[in-house]
C-alpha cells in the first residue's frame, strides 16, 4: 500500500490539464508516468501512441489461452483545478486527510484508474499468471472531447477485440455500498455566438432602436426549456428508449433521501425539472440541457452603459440512451437557428458529442463483477445509471460490439471536477482486491 500510494501521489502531481493548450507538456508527462505504471506492473508491449492531440497509452498481457480478454480502460488527463482559491490545499500536492486523498484526478479518474493497473500489478510481479488476458488503453483526453481515441479504437478495432470493457471511472451510490453503473448519459457540446452588430453602443443613444446581443442570446436560450426544464424542441426526445418497468422499480428501491439529496449533496435551494419524470430517470434516462456560461456586454466594477454587440454561449444536452447525437445535434442547431429574434445572428458550433450507453445487468461478465465486489464489500452490489458521460463506451459498443463492465469506487462527495476533489483511499484498496477477484472469477468461468 505504501509503494502504491507513493505511485499515486507522484501521478497527481503532475498536472495533465488537457483542455489547456499551454499543458501540453505535462499531459506528455501524465502519459509517460502512466506507460511507466503499466510497465511496473508486468504488462507487455507498454508504449505512447501518438495520433492527433495527446498521446494514448496502450499494454497489454495475452497469455491465459481461452480465458476471457478485459480492455481495461482509463483517463489520465484531469480537468482545470480553477478556481484555485477554494481549495484547501494545493490541488496538484495530493494531501492526505483522514482516509481521503485530495488532489486534483483523485477520483477522476488517476486515483481509480490505478485500481486497474495495480490489480494487474499484484500479480505479474509475483511472478504470478492472470487468470484473464487484459488490454490496457488509457486516454488523455476524455475531459476535453478529443477525438484521438474515438479514432483509434475505430482503427484497432482488429487488435482491441475483447469481451467486454472494465472501466473504473464511476461512483458509489452511497458510502459502503458497492456499485455497478449499467447506463451513461451521452452528449452534444456546442458554442453558440450572438452578433446584433459591429461594434458596442452607448445605451442612451440607440437603446430603442438596435437589438442587444446579451438580451437575445437569453430570449434563444429561454425558448430552448420550458418553464419545467423540459427540453421544448419538437421530436428532442423522440428517440429515447425509456427504462424498463424493472429497472425503474429498481431504482425506487436504492437507499435515498431525496431532502438530503438536494440540501446535503448538491446543496441546491430546490430540485427542479420534469415532474412527471422521477428524479433518477430525470437525470439517468432522460435528455437535460444546460448553460455552462453566457459571456458578453459588461460584468465589471461600477457601472457602464453599453448595448453588446457579441455574447458567447457555452452549452450541452445530456443524451439519454437511444437518441442518436447527430440527430440531436442538428434540432439542437435548428432550434437555435430559429430563436433567434429580429437583428441577431446567431452561429452555433457542435464541439464534440457522444452517444449514450446501457448494457444489461444480466450480461454474465457484469454478474461476476458484482458478485466479486460483494465479496469484497460484504454487501449486495447495486446497479444504478449515472448522468454523466464517458464517451468511449458508446464506441466501444460501436466498434468493438461489446459493453461496458463500470465498477465504481468514487463517492458522491469526491468533489469531481470542482475543488477539493479527493479519493477515499480504503475504497481504492478494496477496488484493488475486488477487481482481482473479478479476475479469477472469470478465469474459473
Ligand atoms: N468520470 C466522468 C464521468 C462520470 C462521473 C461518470 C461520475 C459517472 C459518474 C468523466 O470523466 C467525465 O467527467 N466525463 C465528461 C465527458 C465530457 C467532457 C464529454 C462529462 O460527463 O461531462
Ligand atoms: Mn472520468
Ligand atoms: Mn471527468
Amino acid at each position: 500500500m505504501e509503494e502504491f500510494l507513493a505511485d499515486l501521489r507522484d501521478w497527481l502531481r503532475i498536472p495533465s490539464v488537457s483542455s489547456d493548450p499551454n499543458a501540453a507538456a505535462e499531459v506528455r508527462r501524465g502519459a509517460e508516468f502512466c506507460a511507466g505504471l503499466l510497465e511496473k506492473a508486468g504488462l507487455d508491449n507498454v508504449r505512447l501512441v501518438e495520433g492527433p492531440g495527446h498521446p494514448l497509452v496502450v499494454g497489454d498481457w495475452l497469455h491465459a489461452e481461452g480465458k476471457p480478454t478485459l480492455l481495461c480502460y482509463g483517463h489520465y488527463d484531469v480537468q482545470p483545478a480553477e478556481p484555485l482559491e477554494l481549495w484547501r490545499t494545493p490541488p496538484f500536492e495530493p494531501t492526505l486527510i483522514g482516509g481521503n486523498l485530495y488532489a486534483r484526478g483523485a477520483a477522476d479518474d488517476k486515483g481509480l484508474a490505478i485500481i486497474l493497473i495495480k490489480a494487474v500489478e499484484r500479480y505479474l510481479r509475483a511472478g504470478k499468471p492472470l487468470p484473464v488476458n487484459v488490454k490496457f488503453l488509457i486516454e488523455g483526453e476524455e475531459e476535453s472531447g478529443g477525438d484521438h481515441v474515438s479514432l483509434y479504437v475505430a482503427e484497432e478495432a482488429a487488435s482491441l477485440r475483447c469481451d467486454a470493457a472494465l472501466i473504473c471511472d464511476t461512483e458509489m451510490f452511497a458510502p459502503e455500498l458497492p456499485t455497478i453503473c449499467v447506463g451513461l448519459r451521452g452528449i452534444v457540446y456546442g458554442e453558440l455566438i450572438v452578433r446584433t452588430g459591429e461594434t458596442d453602443l452607448h445605451s442612451g443613444v440607440y437603446g430603442g432602436t438596435v437589438a442587444n446581443a446579451v438580451e437575445a442570446a437569453a430570449r434563444i436560450l429561454a425558448r430552448l426549456k420550458d418553464e419545467q426544464g423540459r427540453i421544448a424542441i419538437d421530436g428532442f426526445d423522440a428517440d429515447v428508449e425509456p427504462p424498463s418497468a424493472e429497472e425503474q422499480a429498481s431504482w425506487r428501491r436504492l437507499p435515498f433521501d431525496e431532502e438530503n439529496y438536494r440540501g446535503a449533496e448538491a446543496k441546491v435551494f430546490a430540485l427542479v425539472g420534469d415532474p412527471n419524470q422521477s428524479l433518477f430517470a430525470r437525470i439517468w434516462a432522460r435528455p437535460a440541457l444546460e448553460v455552462h456560461g453566457i459571456g458578453g456586454g459588461f460584468t465589471g466594477q461600477g457601472a457602464k452603459t453599453v448595448i453588446p454587440c457579441e455574447a458567447v454561449v457555452k452549452l450541452s444536452a445530456r443524451l439519454a440512451a437511444g437518441q442518436d447525437p447527430a440527430r440531436a445535434a442538428r434540432l439542437l442547431a435548428g432550434a437555435i437557428a430559429a430563436a433567434a429574434p429580429l437583428g441577431a445572428r446567431s452561429e452555433f458550433r457542435v464541439l464534440h458529442m457522444a452517444a449514450a450507453s446501457v448494457i444489461d445487468p444480466r450480461n454474465a461478465l457484469v454478474r461476476e463483477a458484482a458478485a466479486a465486489m460483494q465479496e469484497v464489500f460484504g454487501v449486495a452490489t447495486v446497479f444504478t445509471r449515472s448522468g454523466g458521460s464517458i464517451p468511449i463506451v458508446g464506441l466501444f459498443q460501436k466498434h468493438l460490439g461489446v459493453g461496458a463492465v463500470l465498477c465504481g469506487f468514487g463517492l458522491p462527495d469526491d468533489n469531481l471536477h470542482a475543488p477539493n476533489e479527493k479519493v477515499y483511499l480504503p475504497n481504492v484498496a478494496r477496488g484493488i482486491e475486488a477487481i482481482a477477484r473479478y479476475f479469477e472469477r472469470l478465469g474459473a468461468l
